[in-house]
């Protein structure tokens, strides 16, 4: 049994001196789906460390903006509402950054997307995993070839499996953007609790739901016979 585990740890860390993370490239832009299909767009920015997801929906009558502005090394992230130009500033949590594979990931695979048999029909791709600051698992998955992200699952204690697609990723070799907050933001951080990347999906989510009920909840109210109440 020592031997067994002594030879697995010896090939464990054979292999892991034979497969460096590979570094995803330093600019990109793309779209990002999490979760139940709704798609995000995300600017990244490896040298500061910055990431900006944003989406917009439109509804009947209104339309509703997310943008969040993610700075990993200062701690901070941005709301921004465009339209109404206000912004706060609260502190975040750095656990969950969906791409650069850190550099204490165990390799865990490499497999083809699609079929190699077809031309143009296949990709090759990495699978790594490891564990954040936090303890929660994650793994990620790159393209072998310019590594590429393609998914990130979180295994969250609160949220359970979080998985995010990256699509249309577009590579720059300059900057699109600092992603520097906008005039408008405040300087200092509200004493808000920390936010991280992977609640904001969820507080969207929530955000949509609350919305929702709302509406139901004005029909219902519009219509007393439905509900026989009297209001
Ligand atoms: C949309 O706007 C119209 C006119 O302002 C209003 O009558 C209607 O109730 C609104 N619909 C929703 C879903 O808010
Ligand atoms: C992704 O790129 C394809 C091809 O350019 C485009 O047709 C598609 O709309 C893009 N997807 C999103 C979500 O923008």
């Amino acid at each position: 049994m020592r031997l067994v585990l002594g030879l697995t740890a010896l090939l464990c860390s054979l292999t892991d001196s034979l497969q460096q993370p590979c570094k995803s490239p330093p600019y990109l832009t793309g779209n990002l789906i999490v979760g139940e299909g709704k798609i995000w767009n995300y600017e990244y920015n490896a040298a500061l460390q910055r990431m900006r997801v944003y989406e917009t929906e439109h509804h009947t009558n209104q339309t509703f903006t997310y943008d969040y502005l993610l700075h990993f090394r200062e701690g901070v992230m941005y709301e921004i509402d465009g339209q109404t130009f206000t912004c706060t500033k609260k502190p975040l949590r750095t656990e969950y950054q969906p791409i650069g594979i850190p550099h204490d990931a165990d390799y865990l695979d490499n497999f083809v997307l699609g079929s190699l048999s077809v031309p143009k029909a296949g990709i090759s791709m990495q699978a790594w995993t490891g564990y954040t600051s936090g303890g929660e698992e994650y793994s990620m998955c790159v393209t072998e070839e310019g590594c590429v992200p393609y998914y990130t699952i979180y295994n969250t204690e609160k949220y359970g499996e979080v998985v995010l697609v990256f699509m249309n990723s577009t590579m720059h070799t300059t900057p699109q953007d600092d992603l520097n907050p906008p005039r408008f933001c405040p300087n200092t951080k509200s004493a808000a609790r920390p936010v991280d990347l992977v609640s904001l999906f969820s507080k969207s989510k929530a955000r949509l739901l609350t919305r929702t009920l709302t509406k139901l909840k004005n029909v219902y109210l519009n219509d007393y016979t439905v509900l026989n109440v009297h209001v």
